[in-house]
């Protein structure tokens, strides 16, 4: 399983690149927005900041909204960086344009993906990634592990290549049925995967060990 830091804060970035298990990392306007990063050459820059800190895959949201407009900014994207991946918003336009860019060779990530049938018509469009957004299900009292599995089941079914990339990742557990279920990989916060290290019996028998080679030494 891969594992996306789904943030654009170069310093969460940097610490989960520096734990040596991090694949890429996925960002999106609102996220852009909260760390105060604005105007066209200034989000650049940030992607191309972005992709110094990792060696994988950096998803990059285009903000237009019509075919040609994706095709543009998706383009200019792509030639910032090559790990920079077209994120594009699961409608018309963005099927089309995900068609475009994969019979070009470039990575696409369909994002804003809250049903089966949406994930089959990214897959159809060539996606490499496609992101069901898990917690936000959640929130409205909709399984979206359950999403997960449905789309794991309708790849396996016809062997679609497109990986199924787990967002909107809130906490560890998450992440841990995510696994379970078989996603290709998950995009959460810092704290969903430093959660995953934590464990009582780990610290109290770690405290134990080293009281224990103080007393013989
Ligand atoms: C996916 O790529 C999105 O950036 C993200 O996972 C959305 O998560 P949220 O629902 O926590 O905003």
């Amino acid at each position: 399983m891969k594992f996306f830091i789904d943030t654009a804060n170069l310093d969460q970035i940097r610490e989960a690149q520096a734990l040596g298990i991090l694949d890429g990392v996925t960002t999106n306007p609102s996220l852009m927005a909260k760390e105060g990063i604005t105007g066209e050459e200034n989000i650049k820059n940030h992607y191309k900041a972005i992709c110094e800190i990792v060696e994988g895959d950096v998803s990059a949201e285009v903000i237009s909204t019509d075919f040609e407009g994706m095709v543009r900014e998706g383009e200019a994207l792509a030639a910032l960086h090559p790990q920079i991946v077209v994120k594009l918003p699961m409608i018309a336009d963005g099927v089309k344009a995900c068609k475009y860019f994969s019979d070009k060779g470039i990575k696409t990530n369909v994002t804003l993906v809250f049903s089966a049938g949406q994930a089959l018509l990214a897959a159809k469009a060539g996606a490499t990634y496609v992101s069901p957004f898990i917690g936000r299900l959640d929130d409205i009292s909709t399984d979206g592990l359950n999403l997960i599995a449905e789309i794991r089941q309708i790849y396996d079914n016809y062997m679609f290549d497109t990986e199924i990339l787990a967002a909107s990742v809130r906490h560890t557990m998450h992440v841990i049925d995510c696994a379970k279920i078989g996603a290709d990989v998950m995009t959460g916060p810092l704290s969903a995967i430093q959660g995953l290290l934590k464990h009582p019996l780990t610290d109290i028998g770690l405290e134990k060990f080293l009281a224990d080679y103080k007393k013989g030494n």
